[in-house]
């Protein structure tokens, strides 16, 4: 059967291969942008497997629009940008890319979390703008990350493996996670603890959580209040987990001493005032983004997809109801 397969950016070409493999009428968004909401619901009319992004918003007007979709296929692991609900209710499987992702994310949150301690940023832009005027006693002092607490909050793949390479830094290991980790445990000797408790004791706080209700400011102004004074956090997980306004007045009155994030409330908006602040250190939403880890993830997203259109179980489904 040919069915009609769209894919909302372009991805790498290991993963378009793989559907064109199989079938004939594949389309791309050739643009370099994320199609408008109107643009989007043009596009998927009529279609039978969507392979999307985590920015675009798939519900349930989407769904109505590409009326006989057999699945849909996020070229993200975090999936909630799609009204999985919805999907479940109608029959739809939806299916993520995680595993192949989890180093590549875990090495860019110690990334930031090293960029903001030592002032990489601060100092590139010092040198950069010709004011390094010689080595100097009191240039750009950070923070030692050897033996310092390391706070994990969410103890799922990335979590664990951020928390992993901690090794080498002799830290101690705190957790917040609904389940027991007996990896972190064995391996690090980490403690389980209550939200308050790592926030409290925490040097470094490395958020891995999912975005849901229960999630959504998950950081807010109570908890900047607990934290240490010295403390740094680091966002790789979604944007909204962290109440980006209450951040920068932390940030900026000194409540914390700094944050590295990856991930913003309103993507690709930022919070008015995070940009002028020095003790930040902003990525452009690229856990991800490693040739390597982003060719895997087309791979991964297109056979799951394939097997969707197949009537098969996809291997990475998120709502294996709909199989039942
Ligand atoms: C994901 O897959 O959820 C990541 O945020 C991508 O970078």
């Amino acid at each position: 059967m040919d069915y009609k397969v769209y894919v909302t950016r372009r991805i790498p070409d290991a993963g378009l291969d793989v559907l064109r493999r199989e079938y004939r009428n594949i389309q791309v968004n050739p643009t370099n942008h994320r199609l408008s909401r109107k643009e989007l619901l043009e596009k998927i009319a009529g279609v039978n497997g969507i392979l999307c992004m985590l920015n675009d918003s798939i519900d349930a007007a989407l769904m109505d629009a590409a009326s006989d979709l057999k699945g849909i296929a996020n070229y993200a692991v975090g999936y909630n940008n799609i009204d999985v609900a919805e999907a479940t209710r109608r029959g739809i499987p939806v299916s993520n890319t995680p595993d192949v992702l989890t180093d590549a994310t875990a090495d860019l949150a110690w990334a930031l979390l090293m960029a903001v301690a030592r002032r990489i940023v601060e100092g590139d832009s010092l040198t950069r703008r010709g004011d390094f005027k010689g080595w100097a006693p009191m240039l750009l002092l950070g923070s030692e990350i050897v033996g310092r607490t390391l706070g994990i909050v969410g103890a799922g793949r990335i979590g664990t493996t951020m928390a992993l390479r901690s090794k080498g830094f002799n830290m101690d290991v705190l957790y917040h996670s609904r389940r027991r980790s007996k990896i972190l445990e064995a391996e690090l000797g980490a403690r389980k603890v209550d939200k308050d408790n790592l926030i409290e004791e925490s040097d470094f706080i490395s958020l891995h959580l999912p975005l849901a209700e229960e999630t959504r400011h998950f950081i807010s102004a109570r908890e900047f209040k607990k934290m240490k004074r010295t403390a740094y956090l680091i966002n790789t997980s979604r944007g909204p987990v962290v109440d980006e306004a209450a951040l920068v007045d932390a940030l900026r009155v000194g409540q914390i001493a700094g944050a590295g994030l990856d991930v913003y409330e309103d993507e690709p908006e930022l919070h008015p005032g995070l940009v002028g602040l020095r003790n930040v250190v902003l990525a452009p939403h690229v856990g991800s983004a490693t040739v390597e880890t982003r060719t895997k993830m087309s791979v991964m997203a297109a056979e799951n997809l394939v097997a969707m259109l197949k009537d098969e179980r996809p291997q990475n489904c998120v709502n294996l109801q709909v199989f039942k």
